[in-house]
């Protein structure tokens, strides 16, 4: 019974890592410490997530998670998300510094942290 249950969570796991490779946008997603997002990888694809939208190549191109109550913190793995045009994180409760490598985000032209709880000055962006 127990092998049954434990090879049931490795074929689990397997199944997890072949969806997760599908985008390359899920890890600096999932990066975000958002807990309640709602977003999980083996159910629906990064493009399906509350407040991602994808451009037609299916990478994240606009990420919205405004207005949704958010406790979190952005980490440096946001700056993989590489085709980002605009991200609107305002009116949530994000907190911690704000990344110096948002200046990684070279197509980023629209950005809205306001409403939140951070530290620190917002990186000079899009010219990196
Ligand atoms: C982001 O990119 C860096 C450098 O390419 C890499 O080391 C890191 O693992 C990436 N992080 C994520 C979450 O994809
Ligand atoms: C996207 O999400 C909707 C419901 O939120 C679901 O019905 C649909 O199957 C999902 N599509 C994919 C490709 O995951
Ligand atoms: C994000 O979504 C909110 C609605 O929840 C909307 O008012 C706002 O304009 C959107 N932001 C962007 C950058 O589209
Ligand atoms: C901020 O978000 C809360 C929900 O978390 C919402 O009730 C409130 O109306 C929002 N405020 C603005 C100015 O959008």
């Amino acid at each position: 019974m127990a092998a049954v249950v434990y090879l049931a969570l490795i074929l689990s796991f397997s199944a997890v890592s072949a969806v997760t490779n599908i985008t390359p946008d899920e890890p600096p997603l999932l990066s975000l410490k958002a807990p309640n997002t709602g977003w999980s990888s083996p159910v629906t694809q990064v493009c399906n997530w509350t407040g991602v939208l994808c451009n037609r190549h299916e990478r994240v191109a606009a990420l919205n998670l405004s207005n949704m109550g958010l406790l979190g913190t952005i980490t440096s793995d946001i700056g993989n998300l590489s085709f980002l045009v605009s991200l609107d994180l305002s009116n949530n409760s994000f907190s911690g510094g704000i990344p110096k490598e948002m200046a990684h985000l070279r197509r980023i032209k629209d950005i809205n942290l306001n409403f939140n709880d951070f530290s620190g000055r917002l990186p000079v962006v899009g010219f990196s």
